[in-house]
């Protein structure tokens, strides 16, 4: 990619810099969010605006552009860098603070990186979690810190994870990087509603398992994975991922489940159906 967009301005990526005195990288304190451009298209655009604007406002600033100018410079990061199919991170900074910690004027960034293609097994054979305990902050919001995650990585890697499930001992939120749905032995999917970020992928899936099973978004209990009928986590780029196994041992029969193979291919035909709507 060449060209990124930096408070509105084109800049070669190469080039594209923030200073060190940013609230970001010194505090954490930042937001982003991320969707796939898809043939040309980005993928589910309004809803991941909409989220964005969100974990803006969770942050305490307001967005320093109109979601109209917002959109047009998404267009303008795909036409510049002739993107056929790639990944788009919009990012807002705390910004230069002059003490180290008192919010400034955000920093605005769009940036573009070629898609991680994922291991085609993992949907196929499915692939695991390994579990800790523990709740993001502001958890609404797409905020940077994934501390916890990059440190827990060596453990997930000596499990064959592909992510970490947290938990408060209790009741289940999230993935480090994907919501979670667990079908459960009544045949009830459920997913956890509370202290969870609204994940995009996760809507739609709801909206498809409507059609399909019974659905409830509650608190999921850390119980329920023992005798769990299947797991499966969404993710903007994983999209419905099968999970056999948990800190080492099998979900159900250790197979993929039927439910989450249905899923994946309604979602993967409902992604489709969305790129040949869309207006290009
Ligand atoms: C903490 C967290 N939860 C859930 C998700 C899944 O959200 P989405 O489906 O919008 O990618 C992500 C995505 O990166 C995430 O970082």
């Amino acid at each position: 990619m060449q060209y990124f967009i930096i408070n509105g301005e084109t800049v070669s990526a190469q080039d594209a810099s923030l200073k060190v005195t940013d609230l970001g990288l010194l505090r954490g304190y930042a937001v982003f969010d991320y969707f796939r451009v898809l043939k040309r298209t980005p993928l589910f655009l309004d809803d991941y605006l909409a989220r964005f604007e969100n974990s803006v406002r969770h942050l305490g600033y307001t967005l320093p552009v109109s979601q109209v100018t917002l959109k047009a410079q998404v267009f303008e990061l795909i036409r510049n860098n002739q993107i056929e199919n790639a990944g788009i991170q919009l990012l807002l900074t705390g910004g230069y603070s002059e003490d180290g910690f008192t919010p400034a004027e955000p920093n605005l960034v769009l940036l573009a990186r070629p898609l991680k293609s994922q291991n085609a097994a993992h949907y196929t054979e499915g692939t695991g979690l390994i579990t800790y305990q523990y709740r993001r902050d502001i958890p609404e919001a797409k905020t940077t810190n994934y501390a916890v995650a990059i440190h827990l990585l060596p453990k997930q890697k000596e499990f064959g994870a592909i992510d970490v499930l947290y938990h408060n001992g209790e009741i289940l939120y999230e993935t480090a990087r994907s919501n979670i749905f667990v079908l459960r032995r009544d045949g009830t999917l459920t997913t956890p509603q509370r202290n969870v970020l609204p994940g995009v992928t996760r809507k739609h899936v709801l909206q498809i398992a409507k059609g399909v099973t019974e659905v409830n978004e509650t608190d999921v209990q850390l119980s329920d994975l023992e005798d769990a009928k299947e797991v499966f986590i969404t993710s903007s780029l994983k999209g419905v991922m099968p999970i056999t196994h948990i800190d080492g041992r099998p979900v159900a029969d250790g197979k993929v489940g039927s439910l989450s193979k249905t899923l994946r291919e309604r979602f993967e035909a409902h992604v489709e159906e969305y790129l040949s709507a869309a207006v290009k």
